[in-house]
């Protein structure tokens, strides 16, 4: 057993959706998670500044004694992260390969929808994986700026009226291409699944990519006998921006309450 914490980040909010699915598949863990509020979103940068970014979060958790890293975040995850991943004695996991493996299994008909930030959308991180898998597959993607900001917002309630316009302008390509399956690219996504699923209809199938780096991390947890075996793990919290904001809004986020402490830090000089 490793009782060591799992260090978790995103640019912001969205990755406490993977906090949610790792809680519920591991409630022993202790969690330290890293939102980099000051400088959400990162969807719209160049591929050099998210690497920097992610070094950056990636070091400011390696300052507690963690066992595993997950990069809670899409973009992150597509643009770099498995370069730079061999650098760290410990194992750092995206959510784009195992969300890429999920639509794969998922899908029946081979034409699997992605959506997610525009960096994201603009790497072939998950073609790659997806097509390695299922050479045949055929990848409808389209980038969805509009969607962070509307759920750091808050707007997230089915039928919200600006999520309702915005989703449906998205998601109408998608749903000409005739996708059977839709990978949620970007971890703030799952909090509009509602929309999202009830525009694309029943026959699509939403893969949540926090769902799936919640199981491959267990897995290998698992495999290394490393699992915390403990009833409930302790959670902290980490932003670069206002701590205060931060807690009334990610309770939303991570469907219970946050307990532990939020402190506001600085990742600039790391
Ligand atoms: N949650 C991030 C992702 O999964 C957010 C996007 C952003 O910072 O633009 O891509």
């Amino acid at each position: 057993m490793d009782l060591r914490p799992i260090g978790v980040f995103d640019s912001g909010l969205g990755g406490l959706t993977c906090v949610k699915r790792l809680r519920e598949l591991m409630p022993g863990e202790d969690i330290i998670y890293l939102g980099d509020t000051g400088r959400v979103p990162y969807g719209g940068r160049s591929r050099e500044t998210i690497i920097k970014y992610a070094r950056q979060d990636i070091a400011f958790l390696r300052r507690h004694d963690i066992k595993a890293v997950v990069a809670a975040c899409g973009t992150v995850s597509t643009n770099g992260l498995e370069e730079i991943a061999g650098d760290y004695a410990i194992p750092v996991l995206g959510v784009a390969a195992a969300a890429a493996r999920a639509a794969v299994n998922a899908t029946r008909s081979g034409r699997i929808g992605l959506i997610g930030t525009k960096a994201s959308i603009r790497s072939t991180a998950y073609d790659e994986k997806i097509l390695r898998l299922m050479p045949e597959a055929r990848i409808v993607k389209k980038a969805c700026p509009l969607f962070v900001p509307i759920v750091e917002d808050g707007r997230i309630g089915d039928g919200e009226p600006v999520l309702e316009l915005v989703a449906h302008q998205y998601l109408e390509d998608l749903r000409r291409a005739g996708v059977d399956t839709l990978i949620l690219g970007c971890t703030h996504y799952p909090l509009i699944a509602g929309t999202i699923g009830r525009l694309m209809g029943p026959g699509v199938t939403l893969i949540d990519p926090g769902a799936e780096i919640a199981a491959l991390l267990r897995r290998r947890l698992e495999e290394e006998d490393a699992l915390a075996d403990r009833d409930r793990g302790a959670y902290s919290y980490f932003v670069t921006d206002s701590a205060e904001d931060f807690a009334q809004t990610a309770s939303l986020f991570l469907g219970f309450r946050v307990e532990g402490a939020v402190s506001r830090v600085s990742l600039e000089d790391r």
